[in-house]
């Protein structure tokens, strides 16, 4: 591998170290990130291709990573039947992706079915909302297995694996059975419900127990990582050791922890601090004429909340007239799994929302809400960032929310302020920031009132805390962070131990 002083790569290195330790060295050590989103999509129509981003978090964090150090990526390429090796996909890329084949069942069955109507809801504690069937847990299992199948064939001796999220919890165990010696990461990029939440499951043993094919397996919130562990006492009955925060079971001693999730906080503000950024911002807030400027960005989801947000700005509108005229909110709602029957629903009734709340407050040219159904690239959402006085953060709960944080990451004065879901995972390190409870609807009013009132010195103080906590924690700590606890847990075997050394 390519020697760099990067303190992603170091840390990269010193798991390598721990893996090479236990066997012969071959070729070079490499990372293998395993997900069911690349950061790019291969996308049909009309018998043509193109490549697109993806929408949401994993994507861009892990391509950031892999163009570091290089490695492999394995995971979905974003259309049926489709398998197929693409080596330095961007720019100036170093590493290969592989995209094992899918077919329409499999995608149908196992990604809109299990994966987005079953486990998404029940991740998000929203019982109500899953729907689960036997039919697309067992092509669930056999799309993990074929996952873990492309890993094994590529897996060299001393690599390290490091899965992503809900898609592929069975991988672990799949790998841990045939490479007992792979130090294997699992990543979990939704929250994990309460163990009174997650019983409702009918496959939960099977899915703690493919989890625990991991070493290491990391959540955004010591309550996430509380909650699994709580459920491989009580449902799996496994040995829990709280002060090491260790599951002791037949495969592997595994290793749970709390890792918030950190972005590229430097690339956001120097892209925001470049004169097109701003120059951009600026244009954006011309066109929308009021001084003030609330920004809403999420992936179309129902757990983000956007209904209770809009609702949340019509109270204040009614609540504080005195502010019609002057204040803006901005919508974006990015399209995602449209497929879902859920979401369909969901994009009409903010649709009509919107609808409502410009029809019933429009006057004088002004339009209360400027609503983009739409998916911006980072340069544009920046500028979108940049240009807004507010960002209203309202998700019923999230992980992490990564739009929280670029949105700290992107301003350039400390005169904003972000109003955050307390049930957002980021709201343990955005403590700053005006927390809200989304279902208490004039609360996000008074919030905004709170917002738009708050004296400049409170802005600036709370604003320059968050912005310290986003660039002190950010992507490259983080990984560093779960990489060298990775090592750590391998590392204890005592032959480990003294070839590391
Ligand atoms: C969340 C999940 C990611 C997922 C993203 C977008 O952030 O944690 O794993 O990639 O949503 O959803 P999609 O279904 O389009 O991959």
């Amino acid at each position: 591998m390519e020697q760099t002083t990067s303190a992603v790569e170091s840390s990269f290195d010193r798991v390598a170290l721990r893996a090479r330790a236990r066997r012969p060295r071959r070729n070079g050590a490499r990372l293998l990130v395993m997900s069911n989103r690349a950061p790019v999509k291969i996308v049909r129509e009309n018998g043509h291709e193109r490549v697109e981003p993806t929408v949401g978090g994993v994507g861009s964090t892990f391509l950031r990573l892999l163009e570091r150090h290089g490695g492999l990526w394995i995971a979905w390429s974003g259309i049926k039947d489709d398998a197929r090796r693409i080596d330095k996909p961007g720019s100036d890329t170093q590493f290969s992706m592989l995209f094992p084949r899918l077919t329409e069942r499999d995608v149908a069955f196992y990604y809109h079915g299990m994966c987005n109507r079953g486990l998404w809801p029940l991740m998000h504690f929203m019982p109500l909302n899953c729907r689960f069937e036997t039919a697309q847990w067992d092509t669930y299992r056999r799309v993990n297995w074929m996952f873990a199948r492309a890993a094994e064939a590529e897996v060299g001796s001393y690599d390290v694996i490091w899965v992503q999220d809900f898609h592929l919890a069975l991988v672990p165990q799949h790998l841990c059975e045939r490479n007992p010696k792979v130090p294997i990461g699992l990543f979990w990029h939704v929250p994990w419900p309460p163990e009174q939440v997650f019983r409702i499951f009918p496959w939960r043993s099977e899915l703690l127990t493919g989890m625990l094919g991991s070493d290491l397996i990391g959540f955004h919130t010591p309550a996430y990582a509380k909650h699994f562990l709580d459920g491989c006492e009580r449902i799996l009955n496994l040995k829990v050791d709280r002060e090491t925060s260790q599951v002791f079971h037949d495969s592997r001693t595994t290793k749970v922890g709390s890792f918030p999730l950190g972005i590229a906080a430097d690339l956001f503000s120097e892209i925001a601090s470049t004169p097109e950024s701003r120059a951009r911002a600026r244009r954006i807030r011309k066109a929308l004429r009021t001084p003030i400027v609330v920004l809403g960005v999420d992936r179309l989801d129902y757990t983000k909340g956007i209904i209770e947000r809009l609702l949340g700005f019509e109270r204040f509108l009614e609540h504080y007239p005195e502010y019609r005229r002057r204040i803006t909110l901005v919508l974006i709602a990015v399209p995602s799994r449209t497929r879902v029957t859920e979401y369909s629903a969901l994009k009409k009734q903010v649709d009509e929302l919107v609808g409502r709340v410009v029809g019933r407050f429009s006057s004088d040219g002004w339009v209360p809400i400027r609503y983009l159904y739409t998916q911006f690239q980072m340069r544009e959402l920046i500028a979108y960032y940049q240009s807004a006085d507010i960002a209203l953060v309202t998700p019923l709960r999230d992980g992490m929310n990564m739009v929280a944080k670029e949105y700290v990451a992107s301003h350039p004065a400390d005169s904003a302020v972000l109003i955050l879901s307390e049930f957002a995972g980021a709201a343990e390190e955005l403590s700053s920031a005006l927390l809200v409870n989304p279902y208490n609807i004039d609360q996000i009013a008074e919030r905004l009132h709170q917002a738009v009132e708050m004296p400049m010195e409170e802005r600036r103080a709370r604003f320059a805390e968050m912005r310290e906590r986003v660039h002190r924690n950010d992507l490259e700590a983080w990984s560093q962070h779960f990489l060298s606890v990775l090592h750590e847990q391998c590392a204890i075997e005592p032959d480990a131990q003294l070839a590391a050394q």
